[in-house]
């Protein structure tokens, strides 16, 4: 199987999951329901319930349809992944934060229903995501745990969270330093990529070493990736990236663009995917999907 086929077989997995795991659109309240499957079935790449698959798949092979005995399905937590990544930037996008009206190619969902909706839309997909961990792994109450607890951690104030709080705080700022954008970057993208990794380990059955080279790839991926996301937002269009271009400029925003240049920038990304790309390189298992899969990240809109 090619990469690409690879990664596309992911996609589907993860498309099908989200449609079996939400809430269904006619459920009372529909309009609530209704906007959470727009905000989250409108497209994406789906990148951190991928890695959540590919993860899991190192340790044990994992045809979907024949588990390896004793493993749990990665599905739900993949999924568990995608709703808070979704809520993330339903909130991003709304006029208190970012004020975008483009997301994935569509009306944001602040425009497409209302800002009440989309703030309640955005509450809800987080609390879906533990609805979904607590349900799914019910019957293995260690895995459960770990997996609730990662999830917290990277969701909550110190993490993604509080990479958002530091973010808005430095828009607009003219002495930023490399190191606030550092803490910016490790916490608002990183922290999820890293959870969506490791949650993966920890369904396949990973051992502390692999979880703790998971962990790694997933920061500094997660660097790579909202360098890249900058770079973008300065040179990409809207179509393209289906979200408003931009907009890191307008709002004057502390970004590796502002601080860096877009050449430097660029640099960086490229090194920390190949750190990411050298913690995947030391895992027990057959890394080589996942270390196309964060070159193809780093290379992504070029
Ligand atoms: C956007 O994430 C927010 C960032 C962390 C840069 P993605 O670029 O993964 O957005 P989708 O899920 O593909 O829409
Ligand atoms: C957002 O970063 C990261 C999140 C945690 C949502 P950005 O604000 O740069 O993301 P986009 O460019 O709107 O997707
Ligand atoms: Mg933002
Ligand atoms: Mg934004
Ligand atoms: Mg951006």
């Amino acid at each position: 199987m090619t990469f690409a086929e690879q990664l596309a077989g992911y996609v589907a997995r993860v498309e099908s999951g989200l449609d079996a795991h939400l809430p269904g659109a006619a459920e009372r309240p529909a309009r609530l329901h209704e906007a959470m499957r727009y905000a989250v079935q409108g497209g994406g790449k789906r990148l951190r319930p991928v890695l959540t698959l590919a993860a899991a798949d190192l340790f044990s092979r994992n045809d979907a349809d024949a588990l390896p005995a004793g493993r749990a399905d990665a599905l739900p937590a993949a999924v568990a992944l995608e709703c808070v990544h979704t809520y993330s930037l339903v909130h991003d996008d709304l006029p208190c934060m970012d004020d975008d009206d483009l997301r994935r190619g569509r009306a944001t969902t602040h425009k497409a229903f209302d800002e009440a909706t989309a703030l309640l839309t955005g509450d809800a997909l987080l609390t879906h995501a533990f609805v979904l961990l607590t349900g799914a792994y019910a019957g293995q109450p260690t895995l459960a745990h770990a997996l609730c607890r990662e999830l917290a951690d990277a969701a909550g104030s110190h993490r993604l969270i509080g990479g958002q709080m530091a973010d808005l705080q430095a828009e607009k700022k003219a002495d930023a330093t490399a190191e606030e954008l550092d803490f910016i970057h490790l916490n608002k993208t990183a922290a999820m990529l890293e959870a969506s990794l490791v949650m993966g380990g920890l369904v396949g059955g990973a051992n502390e070493d692999d979880l703790s080279f998971l962990r790694l790839a997933g920061r500094h991926l997660g660097l790579a990736f909202q360098i890249v996301d900058d770079v973008l937002d300065a040179t990409a269009d809207s179509v393209t990236l289906g979200k408003t271009a931009g907009k890191d400029a307008k709002a004057d925003k502390t970004t590796y663009v502002k601080l860096h240049g877009i050449d430097r920038a660029r640099r960086l990304a490229a090194e920390e995917t190949e750190k990411s790309v050298a913690a995947l390189q030391s895992l027990t298992g057959d890394a080589t999907f996942l270390t196309t899969l964060v070159r193809e990240l780093c290379t992504r809109g070029k």
